[in-house]
């Protein structure tokens, strides 16, 4: 098997795994009540593995739960949409009529009014999940949703409401999505694009919408020759970033022209007077010629919007190449000062990251916090110490594979001495493969 996308760090998990009562080395800070979630594509049966692609694994969440100072549980699930039920011979939860398009989410998992949300883009809706990581079914907010979602949303600490914005293939728009703090859909605006832009994630501020019209477009040349994921880089497409106010309608979106790239990952955006600022993981070129595996290394990034002046200035943060840029969640669309990041070099080889960064914006200084080799270190999410810490007064978790134990630990660091000792590893059962996104969510959501 030569795919790399099969073997080494991301080689999938082949079982469902329960356990209870892990080890840990260090000790759990008893504040940590509540689930450590990721996600991550995990293929189930595949017929042509040197066809696959590392963004069509079917999803499989991972969770850890802390409680009292103990890890009470480990789990592993694939998220059963109806193609991964079928082939585990189980009944399929949606609707056997729908001819809505459906997917095993792999993409983002977090909480939301009470729902476990497994999460991904381009035209599926979510899938709920149970508190232990079964699957529920496809979620449209309680009928709430016209039609698809997405993996990367903003939850607003003021309102409590989720935003998105969510892209389809078949769509000549994008749609804003607002979801409020009670799990419905109360808004959505079309906002008109052309030639079916990739469109992974947007960045949200007190008062906008900010929204990545870059050239990955829809490919139907692509798609005519079977490609599984029809979306290539397009220097045809002009590379836009659109401010649009929230509570504004698909006409009021201001247009800036930029320099051709890609951006997956916003780190936070804020509002600074009448400017806007955007952080950014930013590549030059992505998906040439629909292929993932030459692309350039993504940097650090900081855009300055004027909005009245239609101006857009890029300013380099931090050239190491890094990507998966997490912020404290509750500073998302406003100021914040910190950010954490995933060592990049390797992120798209059988080596994943090998190091997170901490970026403090005040005072331009980055610390790398190194982790062994073939760790394949993922996404950093913060937890809080407490509900009202003061930003970066808590904890980062990452998973990180322990090439010594041959399984892959749920690191716990605090985000205050970021390069000393972790406060824990809970040591998981099995080898997690290299995955996308996750969340901590605590207890009481
Ligand atoms: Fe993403």
């Amino acid at each position: 098997m030569t795919n790399r996308f099969l073997t080494g760090a991301f080689a999938p998990a082949t079982d469902e795994v329960t356990a209870f009562d892990l080890p840990v080395t260090g000790r759990i800070p008893d504040e940590l009540n509540g689930r450590y979630l990721r996600n991550g594509p995990n293929p189930l049966g595949l017929e042509d593995p040197e066809a696959y692609h590392l963004f069509l694994g079917e999803g499989m969440v991972h969770g850890v739960r802390l409680r009292d100072g103990r890890a009470e549980w480990y789990r592993n699930r694939w998220v059963r949409s109806r193609e991964v039920a079928g082939r585990l011979g189980e009944e399929w939860s949606g609707d056997p009529d729908t001819e809505d398009f459906d997917f095993a989410a792999n993409t983002h998992v977090l909480a939301h009014a009470g729902r476990t949300l497994a999460l991904v883009e381009a035209g599926p809706r979510p899938y709920e999940l149970s508190y232990e990581l079964d699957t529920v079914g496809p979620c449209d907010f309680g009928g709430t949703l016209p039609g698809a979602y997405t993996a990367h949303t903003k939850h607003d600490p003021r309102t409590g409401e989720l935003h998105a914005v969510a892209y389809h293939f078949g769509w000549e728009y994008v749609q804003y999505v607002v979801v409020d703090a009670r799990g419905a859909v109360t808004r959505t605006v079309n906002v008109p694009v052309q030639g079916g832009p990739m469109m992974h994630d947007f960045a949200l501020t007190e008062r906008h919408v900010i929204l990545y019209d870059l050239p990955v477009t829809f490919s139907m040349d692509l798609a005519a020759d079977g490609a599984r994921l029809p979306y290539a880089w397009n220097p045809s497409h002009p590379a836009r970033v659109g401010i649009m106010p929230r509570d504004g309608d698909g006409s009021s979106v201001r247009w800036i022209d930029i320099d051709p790239c890609f951006v997956f990952h916003t780190l936070n955006a804020y509002e600074d007077g009448d400017r806007l600022v955007v952080d950014v993981a930013r590549y030059p070129e992505m998906l040439v010629a629909g292929r993932l595996e030459d692309v350039p290394a993504p940097a650090l990034d900081r855009w300055t919007i004027d909005p009245a002046a239609g101006k857009l200035s890029s300013q380099r943060v931090d050239d190491r190449p890094q990507e998966f840029p997490r912020v404290d969640e509750r500073r998302v669309s406003e100021p914040h000062r910190y950010g954490y990041t995933v060592s990049a070099a390797e992120l798209l080889r059988t080596k994943a990251g090998e190091a997170l960064l901490k970026h403090d914006y005040m005072t331009g200084v980055a610390e790398v916090r190194e982790f062994a080799a073939g760790s394949a270190v993922g996404e950093a999410v913060f937890a809080p110490r407490s509900p009202d810490a003061a930003e970066d007064d808590g904890y980062v978790m990452a998973l990180a594979f322990d090439p010594g134990r041959g399984a892959t630990d749920l690191v716990i660091l605090a985000a205050q001495d970021f390069t000393g000792e972790p406060v824990a590893r809970v040591h998981l059962p099995i080898r997690v493969p290299a995955g996308f996104h996750g969340s901590w969510v605590p207890d009481q959501n």
